[in-house]
């Protein structure tokens, strides 16, 4: 289970921190303040654990600017953030989550996520900036079926 992760909607003064990360990793990051983004951070007791993003698009989600502190990663926690935030979408009504990730789709097929054309997304999650323009055509697009994932999400590891 969880335990003692908490997810927390990001404040805006927050956002900064989250920005310098994802512009340490190359990751598309000077659109956060705009409106249809929300983004959470997740906590051990120890502090920060990670961070992740979704954009809205009817029942379908982009998850975006999943990133974790470099002392915190290749310990399992990238998968807790993901599924702090996944369960933060399914909160949300979402059915699916849609991502674009240069390096690090092994990660994402690790976690349940499958490769997919970006043809097959819906037409608002491929018009999205990241869709549009924010990720390089040579983007793997993965998706996650929240319904039949979200029974074992907290289940793959002792969190
Ligand atoms: C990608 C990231 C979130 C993964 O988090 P992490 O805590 O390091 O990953 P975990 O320890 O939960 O790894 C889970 C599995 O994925 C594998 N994995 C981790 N990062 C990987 C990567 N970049 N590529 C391929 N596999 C990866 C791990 O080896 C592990 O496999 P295992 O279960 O066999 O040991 C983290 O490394 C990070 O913040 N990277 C920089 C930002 C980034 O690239 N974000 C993705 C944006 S789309």
């Amino acid at each position: 289970m969880m335990g003692s992760r908490t997810a927390t909607p990001l404040a805006k003064r927050d956002l900064p921190a989250l920005a310098a990360l994802l512009a340490m990793e190359g990751l598309p990051n000077q659109d956060i303040a705009e409106a249809g983004r929300r983004f959470w951070r997740v906590d051990a007791p120890d502090g920060l654990l990670g961070y992740g993003g979704l954009e809205i698009y009817g029942p379908d989600g982009l998850l975006r600017s999943v990133v974790l502190p470099p002392e915190r990663r290749r310990k399992g926690e990238g998968c807790t953030v993901v599924d702090a935030i996944s369960k933060e979408a399914v909160a949300l009504g979402l059915e699916r989550l849609w991502l674009l990730t240069i390096g690090a789709a092994g990660f994402f097929e690790r976690i349940g996520f499958t490769r997919a054309e970006r043809g097959d997304a819906p037409p608002a999650i491929r018009a999205s900036a990241q869709f549009a323009g924010l990720c390089p055509g040579s983007a793997v697009c993965l998706r996650r079926d929240l319904a039949s994932t979200t029974a074992g999400m907290d289940g793959r590891r002792k969190l």
